[in-house]
């Protein structure tokens, strides 16, 4: 099994540790590769927003000797791991600034489909609160990347470093990802088999729609045309 993890902190703390919990699960499995990015270091840049990805292509972000290398990898992967600590209620703003870099993939714009039948997984933990709106952000970018399934883990541990989380909420943990780490296994070996989210197809189908109509973005349109998208080749 081919995994991708991409952390939005660099450090080896509490989120780390539960990713690593999962992997070593997923291990018993099947062989794991796992490839893995820490950000900032693997990706320092903000998004500036000149549009280039979107209108002249992927390739021409001012960006793109750090994000071609992490998007090569997630595209090679069978399970997608996207993880942060929840600062402020969300993401760090490494991972939100990775994720901002990555729009051009969305269904709404230029959806690759090596992504429809990736599994994905989203880790976060916090001190006390703010899981809910930290996992919605990074679930949104997968879910508009096209990913067909995504599982998540999020946990409080009501500490700042992962050696002042109580023995009690490790032993949680490696209980709740041995639980999970076989449900995802068994969605990686069945993926191309799982059932398409109804929301993908709707969205897809609306988009392709709008695609028809597309005379503001030659990128975009070239995309769904030469995919056979817009002449009733469909993609799940
Ligand atoms: C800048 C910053 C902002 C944080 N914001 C929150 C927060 O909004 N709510 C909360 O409960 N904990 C917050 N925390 C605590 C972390 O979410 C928590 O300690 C987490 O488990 C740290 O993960 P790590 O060990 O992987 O770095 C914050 C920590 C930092 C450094």
């Amino acid at each position: 099994m081919k995994i991708t993890i991409i952390n939005g902190t660099m450090r080896k703390g509490s989120t780390h540790h539960c990713a690593d919990a999962v992997m070593q699960q997923l291990n018993k499995y099947d062989e794991t590769e796992v490839t893995e990015f820490f950000l900032p270091k693997d990706m320092p840049n903000f998004c500036i927003g000149c549009y280039s990805c979107f209108y002249n292509g992927e390739h021409t972000c001012p960006h793109n000797e750090y994000i071609k290398p992490i998007v090569n990898a997630i595209l090679e992967s069978d399970l997608i791991v996207l993880t942060s600590p929840v600062y402020a209620f969300d993401v760090s703003g490494q991972m939100k600034t990775f994720l901002d870099h990555l729009c051009y993939m969305w269904l709404s714009h230029r959806p690759n489909p090596k992504m429809f039948d990736k599994i994905a997984l989203t880790i976060s933990t916090t001190a006390g609160a703010g899981l809910g709106h930290t996992q919605k952000t990074m679930k949104s970018s997968l879910k508009y990347w096209g990913v067909k399934k995504i599982f998540s883990y999020a946990t409080p541990v009501s500490a700042m470093k992962w050696s002042d989380v109580s023995e009690k909420k490790k032993e949680k943990i490696d209980k709740d990802t041995k639980a999970l780490a076989a449900k995802i296994a068994k969605s990686v070996k069945n993926a191309q088999k799982l059932h398409n989210p109804l929301f993908r197809s709707f969205f897809f189908n609306l988009m392709k729609g709008m695609q028809k109509k597309n005379d503001w973005n030659k990128t975009d349109r070239n995309h769904w045309e030469s995919l056979g998208w817009l002449n009733g080749n469909k993609p799940f």
